[in-house]
Formats: C-alpha cells, sequence, structure tokens
C-alpha cells in the first residue's frame, strides 16, 4: 500500500502520456511529427530544461477542447490515486493554450469536469495552481491573470514555470502583487537550474509561499538556515531532477542533505509521464537508491500535508 500523500508539484500538461497525445492529435486533426509512440518515444532523452520544454510544448498542441482537458485529468487522477495521492495541487499553463487559440474557460472548465468529482470518483481532493510562463512577458501574464478572474472559484493560487534561467522572478512582482489582492496563493519554480538568488527573489519580491525545486539553495548556506528558520515548503521532484539534469545520477541527489538540514522538503512528480515515474515512483526510488528510511518517508508523506494549501481540519481528515 503506497503511503497517503499530498501531491504539491505537478504540471498537468506533464501528465500527458505518449499515447494520449497522439490520440488526441489525431482526433483534432493536429499534425505531430510522431508517427506513432515508439518514435515518439524516442525523443524522450533530455538534456537540460529547456529541451524538455520544446517537446512538452509540442505535444499540448492536441490538447483543444474541454473533454481533452477533463481526460487528461482524469487519467492523472486515476494514476495519482493508484499511488497513495490524496489531495492534489495541479498546476497548468493557460498561456501556452491561449497562445494557440484555445480559450481560458475552455481549459479551466475541462479540468473541473474532472477535478469536480474527483472526490467522489478517486478518492483525492484538489485545487488548480495557475502557472506563468516566465520567459513570456510581464504584460502577458497579467493579461492571463485578467482571463482567469471569472474562473478564480476554481484556482487556488499562483505559479511561475518555464525557462528558468536569464528569467528571475522579479519581473512578475505586479502580477503576483495583484494576485494576491485577489486572495490568491502564491509559489513559485526557483532554483531547478537557477542560482540561489532566485529563490530569494522569489520569496522577498513575489511573496512566495512555497518554492517549486529550491535545489540550488544547498550552494547558500545562509539562505538554507532562512529556510529552515522560516519553514519554507521546498517541493521536490528527484526523477525530473536526473531526467532534466539538475543532478547526474539520483545517487548523488541532495534530498538526504537537504532533509538532515532540517528543510520542509516533499517529493512530487513534476511530468510524470516525461520522467518515467508518478510520485510514489518518486517515493520507491529515494528510498532505495537514497536509502531513505521508512521514517523518512513518512516525514515526506507528513510534510505535503503540512504544506498544502488545505485547511488544518481537511489536512487530519487526509492522514
Ligand atoms: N514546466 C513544466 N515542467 C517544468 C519544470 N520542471 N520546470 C519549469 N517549468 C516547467
Ligand atoms: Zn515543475
Amino acid at each position: 500500500m503506497p503511503l497517503p500523500k499530498a501531491e504539491l508539484h505537478v504540471h498537468i500538461e506533464g501528465t500527458l502520456e505518449p499515447e494520449l497525445a497522439l490520440a488526441l492529435a489525431a482526433r483534432n486533426g493536429v499534425e505531430l511529427p510522431y508517427a506513432d509512440t515508439e518514435e515518439l518515444r524516442k525523443a524522450y532523452q533530455f538534456s537540460d530544461l529547456q529541451s524538455f520544454l520544446h517537446l512538452y510544448y509540442e505535444l499540448m498542441a492536441g490538447l483543444r477542447t474541454e473533454r481533452d482537458f477533463e481526460e487528461l485529468a482524469d487519467a492523472y487522477l486515476a494514476r495519482a490515486a493508484a499511488q497513495g495521492v490524496r489531495h492534489a495541487e495541479i498546476f497548468f499553463d493557460p498561456q501556452a493554450h491561449l497562445a494557440r487559440g484555445v480559450e481560458m474557460g475552455t481549459v479551466v472548465e475541462g479540468l473541473w469536469r474532472a477535478l469536480g468529482r474527483s472526490e467522489a470518483a478517486h478518492g483525492v481532493s484538489t485545487q488548480l495552481i495557475m502557472c506563468f510562463l516566465r520567459d513570456e512577458s510581464a504584460e502577458s501574464a497579467m493579461r492571463t491573470l485578467d482571463a482567469a478572474k471569472p474562473y478564480l472559484d476554481r484556482i487556488v493560487g499562483v505559479g511561475l514555470d518555464s525557462a528558468e534561467v536569464g528569467h528571475p522572478p522579479g519581473k512578475f512582482r505586479e502580477v503576483y502583487e495583484a494576485a494576491a489582492a485577489l486572495g490568491l496563493r502564491r509559489v513559485a519554480h526557483a532554483g531547478e537550474e537557477g542560482p540561489p538568488a532566485y529563490i530569494s527573489e522569489a520569496l522577498d519580491v513575489l511573496g512566495a509561499e512555497r518554492i517549486d525545486h529550491g535545489l540550488s539553495c544547498m550552494k547558500d548556506p545562509a539562505l538554507v538556515e532562512r529556510l529552515v528558520r522560516e519553514r519554507v515548503p521546498l517541493t521536490v521532484c528527484p526523477l525530473s531532477n536526473v531526467r532534466l539534469r539538475a543532478v547526474d545520477i539520483l545517487a548523488q541527489h541532495p534530498l538526504p542533505a537537504m532533509l538532515d538540514a532540517g528543510l520542509l522538503c516533499t517529493v512530487n512528480s513534476d511530468d510524470p509521464a516525461y520522467f518515467g515515474g508518478y510520485v510514489d515512483d518518486n517515493f520507491h526510488a529515494v528510498h532505495e537508491t537514497l536509502g531513505l528510511s521508512h521514517e523518512r518517508l513518512r516525514e515526506l508523506a507528513r510534510n505535503s500535508f503540512l504544506a498544502s494549501f488545505l485547511e488544518h481540519d481537511e489536512e487530519r481528515r487526509a492522514r
């Protein structure tokens, strides 16, 4: 039985399995340069974040209708439930869809069709976090926030993702302020490939309440001390870090050192259809390869509920 856990770092578009990507593209008459899944799977060799993002944005082209987004989310939730997930805070990337002429309402309502019945169908409670693409402009992010205003009852917070290096968080100060004024929670990817200064900036300038990845904090002892003192949760994604070469091999992943330092780490899947495993596969991998004890795994699962945006009574029920 997998440990009950919350998943706090998963991109719904990153749960698009190759079979579904090709099926959706065929159904919607979208051409992709892959004849079949065998040919497509050969493209799953990444040298860094950017090389992955290329395929990630390319395969999304098949997602066009509410039904497509519903099927995508439903498939993720069924898999997540089988991996012990009781609560999922799910990222989505509206700008990547708006750019293809797919409207915000199609994305949110489509996802919501699956999320709205998830507790009954899968035993998984859900929340949606809308991410801004950091390699797009601040104006584009602000327009995206505006487009989301009719759907704010379905969105718990905002995040920041896509190509990190050269795109420090500070550019998005105003949009994060506007999001906070709308009552939205704030998270941000930082320190996946970027320097520790991006993590500090996400906290200080964006008011991020959680840091997605946060790996590079280990290069800055003063920052580690701060993250421990302020109990800032880090959503670590071990298999992702290996596939995107943030670490050379899993055996060298800093997760054990991060936990030893007292950081509030959680373990997550990021883009499981691309990185060789869903969240419990990540738990297994850190147990097997990094030798994290069962007590450590229970701590990681406990942290996932503590770091979630669930209210405390819900958190207790989930455990
Ligand atoms: N978008 C999807 N996955 C991502 C990741 N690991 N880092 C940044 N942006 C992403
Ligand atoms: Zn991510």
